[in-house]
């Protein structure tokens, strides 16, 4: 194992981070406001998601794959609606470093300048998860491993530098009860090895909000409240950490009812918390009604930096027939899609 960093580092880049950061969403929020004071006379409601999210200084985000930027109806629906991406698939460890240092940013790298292109941000997702690790690395054992992760880190974030508003560091390492989940990263390395992540991403790009990603987090619970106490750790020992992300994969029939009291909970912890993966399984009213909970509750919350939804067209949604999207395969918005402009707007 490596030795103990320096617990007690400079905040120097962390306060940079952190200044920058509200320096963005000052100057967004102060954009917002100068523009609805401008055309007080003729305010009108926002007409696309990423529009009236940007109007509290937010994002509105979609879960993108390069091989669907070539469709019409895919593109233009991006370019109209959302003005943050994340990769689905295309920056996960097997996709970036299919072997050993050789690395390959091919998808990543496509995404990223069709986003500077349409001046939009780029979420990472995700440097490190117990999924979709290239095999080489899954045998790994001991400081073999370690150093796989830290290398690994240092490679995707560091070719990223200055490209990422934020990372999902970590992405799903609790189990439903708060206990670890016991990947091969869990029990080769310890608890450790998450800070040790969060280290290196750190490292790698000082500028990155660095966020811990997972899903089954939609109220107060076991696996939340395991993350909590993560977060207070890491602050009282120095670990960076900066958000905290809330996956939000749902059904028409979710308890929301301890949703937002979870975010602002996070929140007042002094990180932000963002909708990373939203979308919620069903149709109708039942629905858009799950969508517009999550919304509101994010637009409640001061440090909720946006929302993202895991795809643009129930066509590609990796929940198949579920169609939990807000537009449907044909590239129509649903009943969800005007619930969340509502409450973006409403907001
Ligand atoms: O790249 C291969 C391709 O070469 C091969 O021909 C094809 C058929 O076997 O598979 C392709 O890999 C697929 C990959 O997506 C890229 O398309 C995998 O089989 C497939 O399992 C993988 O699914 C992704 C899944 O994560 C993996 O766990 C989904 O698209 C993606 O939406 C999903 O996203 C995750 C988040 O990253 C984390 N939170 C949960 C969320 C849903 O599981």
């Amino acid at each position: 194992m490596e030795k103990d960093e320096d617990m007690h580092q400079t905040p120097t880049r962390r306060l940079r981070r952190r200044i920058t950061a509200a320096v963005a969403a000052t100057a967004a929020a102060g954009l917002a406001a100068a523009g609805a004071m401008l055309f007080a006379g003729n305010a009108s409601a926002a007409e696309t998601l990423g529009a009236s999210a940007a109007e509290s200084g937010r994002y509105f985000g979609a879960a993108i794959a390069p091989n669907f930027l070539g469709e019409e109806g895919y593109a233009n629906t991006l370019n109209a609606e959302f003005n943050s991406i994340v990769a689905e698939n295309a920056m996960k460890w097997d996709a970036t470093e299919p072997s050993p240092g050789q690395f390959n940013f091919t998808g990543g790298d496509q995404l990223v300048a069709y986003a500077e292109d349409h001046g939009m941000a780029v979420r990472g997702h995700t440097l490190v998860w117990h999924a979709q690790q290239p095999t080489w690395a899954q045998g790994l054992q001991g400081q073999a491993l370690h150093d796989a992760m830290t290398t690994h880190i240092a490679g995707v974030a560091g070719h990223y530098q200055g490209k990422i508003s934020s990372w999902d560091v970590v992405n799903e390492a609790f189990e439903w009860d708060g206990s670890r989940r016991q990947s091969n990263l869990q029990i080769q390395l310890g608890d450790k090895w998450i800070e040790d992540a969060f280290r290196a991403a750190d490292a790698a790009d000082p500028d990155a909000r660095l966020c811990y990603n997972d899903y089954g987090t939609d109220g107060v619970n076991a696996k939340s409240d395991a993350i909590y106490d993560m977060v207070v750790d890491f602050q009282a020992r120095g670990v960076p950490i900066d958000c905290v992300g809330f996956q939000t994969h749902l059904g028409s029939d979710s308890d929301l009812g301890s949703y937002q009291q979870n975010l602002q909970r996070f929140a007042d912890l002094g990180v932000d918390v963002e909708i990373t993966e939203l979308d919620v399984g069903g149709s109708g009213s039942a629905q858009a009604n799950v969508f517009r909970t999550v919304t509101e509750a994010c637009l409640a919350v001061d440090r909720c930096t946006g929302i993202t939804v895991w795809g643009i067209t129930d066509k590609y949604s990796w929940r198949g027939e579920e169609t939990p999207l807000l537009f449907d395969a044909n590239y129509q918005k649903k009943e969800a899609y005007e619930a969340v402009l509502d409450a973006l707007n409403a907001g």
